[in-house]
This record gives C-alpha cells, sequence and structure tokens, in this order.
C-alpha cells in the first residue's frame, strides 16, 4: 500500500552513512519514489564525493549543492526541479546546525552570532525552503521535517538547538496552516537519539542514547530506518488526513515521567 511510485522527493541532510536522511532517502526509494539529493557543498569538494559515492545506488535524478545559508543556491536548487521535474511532490528537511560551544555548559551563555546561526539553519531554511517548494507543489504534496524532544523540554546540553527545534515545531504548524488549502502537508517527526555527525556535537549524547536503552518502553533506541520508514508514511496517501503534526518515533521515551 505504501506506494510512491511517479513522486519526485527532494531529499536535504545527507552526509553520511549515518545521516537520518540517508535512512529516509532509502525508505523513498523502496517505496518507488524518484529522488533528488541535496549536499552542503565546501571549498574542496569533499562532501560532493562522498555523497555522491554513497546515493549512487539510490539513483537520484537530481544531485545538487544546497547551503541553506545561501539564497542563490536555494534559488538554483528549485530552478533545477522546475526544470528537470516540473513538479515536486515530496520535501524532506532534515538538516540542523549549532556551534559545538553552544551544545554544551550553561545555556545563558549562548551568543548571539551562536543563536543567529543555530535558528538560521535549523529553523530559517525550514521557512524558506517550504516557501520555495510551495508554486512546485502543483499536484499537493507532503513536507517533512525532524525534531527532538529537547524542543518541548529541557535535555542537558541541547541548549540552543533546543530553542531551534520549539521554532522548528511551531513552524509546522504555521506551514501547515497556510498550504493546507493547497493539498500541501507538513509534517515533522521527533526522533530519539541516534549517534550521527550532528548528534556527535551534543554533550554528553552517548549518556542520552544509554539512559533511552534504560528507561524507554522498547529499552533500545531507534535506528535511521525506523525513521525512514515513518517519513515515507508521511510523505505517502496513507497519512493524507495528516498535517501539522509531530509524531514521535523514539522507542516510547516521550510518554514517560520517570
Ligand atoms: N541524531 C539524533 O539524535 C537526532 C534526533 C532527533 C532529531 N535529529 C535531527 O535530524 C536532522 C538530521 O541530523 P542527523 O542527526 O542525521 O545528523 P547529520 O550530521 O547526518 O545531518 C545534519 C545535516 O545538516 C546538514 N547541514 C548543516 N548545515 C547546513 C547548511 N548550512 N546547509 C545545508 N545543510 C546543512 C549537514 O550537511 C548534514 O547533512 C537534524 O535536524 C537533527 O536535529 C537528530
Amino acid at each position: 500500500m505504501l506506494d510512491l511510485t511517479g513522486k519526485n522527493a527532494l531529499v536535504t541532510g545527507i552526509a553520511n552513512n549515518r545521516s537520518i536522511a540517508w535512512g529516509i532517502a532509502q525508505q523513498l526509494h523502496k517505496a518507488g519514489a524518484n529522488l533528488g539529493i541535496t549536499y552542503l557543498p565546501d571549498e574542496r569538494g569533499k562532501m560532493e564525493k562522498k555523497v555522491a559515492e554513497l546515493v549512487e545506488p539510490l539513483e537520484p535524478s537530481l544531485f545538487v549543492p544546497c547551503n541553506v545559508q545561501d539564497d542563490a543556491q536555494i534559488q538554483s536548487t528549485f530552478e533545477t526541479v522546475k526544470e528537470k521535474w516540473g513538479k515536486l511532490d515530496i520535501l524532506v528537511h532534515c538538516l540542523a546546525f549549532a556551534n559545538k560551544d553552544d551544545l554544551s555548559g550553561h545555556f545563558s551563555n549562548t551568543s548571539r552570532p551562536g543563536f543567529t546561526t543555530a535558528l538560521d539553519i535549523s529553523t530559517y531554511s525550514l521557512i524558506q525552503l517550504s516557501g520555495a517548494a510551495k508554486p512546485l507543489m502543483t499536484e499537493g504534496g507532503s513536507i517533512v521535517t525532524l525534531t527532538y524532544l529537547g524542543g518541548v523540554r529541557v535535555v542537558p546540553n541541547y541548549n540552543v538547538m533546543g530553542i531551534a527545534k520549539a521554532g522548528l515545531e511551531m513552524s509546522v504548524k504555521y506551514l501547515a496552516a497556510e498550504l493546507g488549502p493547497h493539498n500541501i502537508r507538513v509534517n515533522g517527526i521527533s526522533a530519539g537519539p541516534i549517534r550521527t555527525l550532528a548528534s556527535s556535537a551534543v554533550g554528553g549524547i552517548l549518556d542520552m542514547i544509554h539512559h533511552v536503552e534504560e528507561v524507554a518502553p522498547l529499552r533500545r533506541t531507534v535506528t535511521q530506518l525506523e525513521v525512514g520508514n515513518t517519513a515515507a508514511f508521511l510523505c505517502s496517501d496513507l497519512s493524507s488526513g495528516m498535517t501539522g503534526q509531530i509524531l514521535y518515533v523514539d522507542s516510547g521515551y516521550e510518554i514517560m515521567g520517570m
């Protein structure tokens, strides 16, 4: 029943084979979606090469650089989508960044540049990418973003990223309200802690993972592919009645009081 054949899906946020976006891209591909992949370019082209090699088996029909802090790259990404695909059906927003200094220690020490960077890359980018996707989602669409419990409750060291995720979750709702009449749905997945490049910058990430393994109802953390399965569901017609929601894929950790 989960069939994404004929759907064009743009996936952001793959850095390596641990990335949650990699788990999502694999499951969208498995469901039959036609993939476009964006990567964060660097001066020496290392990321481009690494991501290109990784995603090759998924045969993406688009592979473009997109630093979300660069308006010209965002514009060019969506121009390419329009040129090559004509329409867009699925947008996966799976990226975030904060300076390592701002992911440990006292929250009240967060600097203005650190705050601005974290919110710009991790939160504003969803608004901007969704705005760019809107005119291309001519047959309706699904936008999915990734969030974490630290956006609704205090998690040690998550600090400024908690504020970014709170803003992201509220952006899901405002975007869902605006885009709903165009049959574009916007939802978020709140994933449990997973070891990735981004999460390794959060102070004490291994302790967070061990805590979940001890306390969560399923007594384990989740995998990138499990998050990918929920993303595929949210991108498919199986979730056609849902928008503006945050779904927890966290082994049930969120329900626990102690
Ligand atoms: N790993 C976890 O425990 C966890 C839990 C819940 C939510 N998340 C969220 O999942 C998403 C993906 O993170 P991940 O854990 O897979 O780590 P990751 O490091 O694999 O992915 C983060 C991605 O963000 C990209 N990125 C950073 N700055 C960018 C920019 N300026 N422009 C474009 N891309 C940029 C990186 O290139 C990378 O691909 C993030 O939103 C993260 O907050 C992660």
